[in-house]
């Protein structure tokens, strides 16, 4: 974006340079399970290591007591995978701002790689701590912030240093920022956007945002059961949200007062379990029997959404249609999937989270416009909310 500083304005050659990435990867035993986020931050650590950058990066993984170290949640197996993704030793320090950390930023030389452990190890990482802040300041001479998927939380590595260091945006952060807010401020018409997940409560601001910016909304995921109540349907056994149905009412009159497409499911594949072998059916919204649960949408529905995608020319998709993990409810989630896929001439921008494994899962991620590596952070962007992370380096 253009009004934060970029790592090309600076100076990296020979200095000490500590970089915010958000390394919060999954893994499974031991080893990095999915190293998305790493490779998405390489362009931002090749560029710095060819300045010749002292190069200390910082991340947090998952959510630790922060009461000191918990070996479930380290960042040694994030730094080997960069070791073997960057095809050079990258250093780990077992500590952030401690003696072993002090003495491996000291003992870098011009292009090397150092990764830190878990900042939230520490409990004044999240509480935006300034004495943390100043400690992690002290071990460099700038900061750059690459964390996208973090950039709306407001802790010591994402806001409280920039104040103390010079501050720039990394390449990812720039991308991520300029991408969704790009689609956002000017879509290309049709804007389509895409909306699942389980909860109206959750969805509720990206929703009343996307209803001012959208040519047409569709609406799945289990949070359709609390619009298909506000339409006066019963939805059985299905996941609703009784106190958000007054809001879904609102968001449906928006949607008419505004002229903006809705679309929400006409029918449903119902089950009374959420497991492989539960005994489905496909039923219309407005005959889930009781006791039944609405666990995707039905075909019906897929193809309507399908047509709606296929007219676009911009799409933004969060939250899958269905428990897609299941493959008796992977259907909706996989036709949309596609849909997008298809639509080669439109902008497709992924945002984040459950979306994100969907399309890997179907293998459809390369044909995608752009896939955000944040969840949280992209719907925020989405709801015209200020990150944190990203205010901190406006000029
Ligand atoms: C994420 O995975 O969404 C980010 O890394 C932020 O993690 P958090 O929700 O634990 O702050």
């Amino acid at each position: 974006m253009a009004d934060m500083r970029s790592i090309d304005e600076m100076r990296a050659q020979g200095e000490r340079v500590l970089v915010r990435v958000d390394f919060n990867v999954p893994l499974d035993g031991g080893a990095v399970a999915d190293d998305t986020r790493i490779r998405a931050a390489l362009p931002t650590i090749e560029k710095l290591v060819g300045d010749g950058a002292k190069v200390i990066l910082m991340s947090h993984l998952g959510r630790p007591k922060g009461t000191g170290a918990e070996p479930a949640f380290s960042l040694a197996p994030a730094a080997e995978r960069l070791s073997e993704l960057l095809g050079r030793p990258v250093a780990f320090a077992t500590d952030t701002v401690g003696p072993d950390a002090q003495e491996k930023a000291a003992a870098l030389a011009d292009g090397d790689v150092l990764v830190l452990e878990n900042l939230r190890f520490d409990a004044r990482e999240k509480a935006n701590d300034p004495a943390f802040s100043r400690e992690l300041a002290a071990l460099a001479d700038a900061y750059v912030n690459d964390a996208f998927g973090t950039a709306h939380r407001a802790h010591a590595s994402t806001a409280g240093v920039a104040e103390l260091l010079p501050a720039y945006a990394g390449y990812l952060m720039q991308n991520e920022v300029g991408t969704i807010t790009g689609m956002l401020d000017a879509p290309k018409r049709p804007f389509v956007a895409v909306l699942g997940g389980s909860k109206v409560s959750d969805k509720i601001k990206v929703i009343d945002a996307l209803l001012d910016k959208a040519d047409t909304l569709i609406i799945g995921g289990a949070m359709c059961f609390t619009f298909l109540l506000a339409q006066g349907k019963d939805v059985g056994a299905s996941l609703k949200e009784d106190d958000w149905v007054d809001r879904a009412s609102q968001m449906i009159e928006k949607a008419r007062t505004r002229g903006v497409q809705l679309l929400l499911p006409v029918d449903v594949v119902v089950a009374d379990a959420i497991s492989e072998d539960a005994a489905c059916e496909t039923v219309a919204a407005d005959a889930i029997p009781a006791g039944k649960m609405g666990l995707d949408i039905g075909p019906e529905t897929a193809a309507l959404y399908a047509e709606a995608i296929a007219g676009a020319a911009s799409v933004f998709w969060n939250g899958p249609m269905g428990v897609f993990e299941l493959e008796p409810f992977a259907a909706g989630t996989r036709t949309v999937a596609q849909a997008v896929a298809d639509n080669a001439a439109a902008d497709t921008i992924i945002g984040g989270g459950d979306s994100v494994a969907a399309v890997n899962r179907f293998g459809l991620a390369d044909k995608m416009t752009f896939i955000s590596t944040g969840g949280g952070a992209s719907m925020e962007l989405v709801q015209g909310e200020q990150l944190p992370g990203v205010e901190a380096l406006r000029r």
